[in-house]
């Protein structure tokens, strides 16, 4: 009970915090996918304040200057791609996982993982891995995404089946948008849509560097 209570505790002043660093739509959407990722852990059996606490730092990072950015990367040696150079805005999710740790001082392998893979997902994610990464493109602000109404509700009943709707729909907009794009995010496609029907059922979408921000 004490120990639930220091938990609640160490989120709200999080919370607080964290609203000082994020611009007003990006901490509405932070709270947002925080609480959505809370109703998932209900709904999937997964620790109820780990997902908040992930939810509310997954984009920590967001609206650090692109030029502080790759200052802070090479300042605490965060590893950078060449795509990551060119395109800061990509180093969020890395540079949230080092605050996390660094500044929040939350250090839950889970919780890290899902910040670090928020934006590309990864194959084989774990639990948390899927609630954020679903929690941050179906959260009740998101407007602008295809099927949205559909991959909203298999949130609830099937998450892997999400993230292949989630994914295929992101790659989609990326090559019609000729958008910046991370390896990463078609490897998570082919592997989640070669659990669900054993491969060879995608569409192989050519992408170079393809992620979501
Ligand atoms: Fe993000
Ligand atoms: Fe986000």
């Amino acid at each position: 009970m004490l120990r639930k209570q220091v938990e609640l505790n160490k989120t709200s002043m999080i919370e607080r915090e964290v609203k000082k660093q994020l611009d007003k739509k990006r901490f509405q959407h932070t709270v947002a996918v925080s609480y959505l990722a809370a109703a998932m852990a209900m709904c999937h059996g997964y620790d109820i304040e780990k997902a908040r606490l992930a939810g509310l730092l997954h984009d920590a990072a967001k609206c650090i200057p692109p030029e502080r950015k790759i200052y802070l990367c090479n300042k605490y040696n965060i590893q950078m791609t060449e795509v990551e150079r060119s395109y800061p805005a990509l180093l969020h999710a890395k540079l949230g996982a080092f605050l996390a740790m660094k500044k929040y001082n939350v250090h839950d392998d889970e919780i890290i993982s899902a910040i670090l893979n928020h934006t590309t997902g990864k194959p084989d994610m774990g639990v948390l891995d899927k609630i954020i990464y679903i929690a941050d493109y179906i959260e009740p602000n998101r407007r602008r995404a295809p099927r949205l109404p559909e991959i909203r509700q298999m949130a609830f009943r099937d998450m892997d089946r999400a993230l292949v709707m989630i994914l295929e729909d992101t790659l989609q907009f990326l090559k019609d948008n000729n958008g910046a794009v991370d390896p990463i995010t078609q490897k998570t496609y082919d592997y989640y849509i070669g659990q669900q029907y054993g491969g060879n059922h995608g569409d192989n979408i050519d992408t170079n560097v393809k992620t979501r921000v």
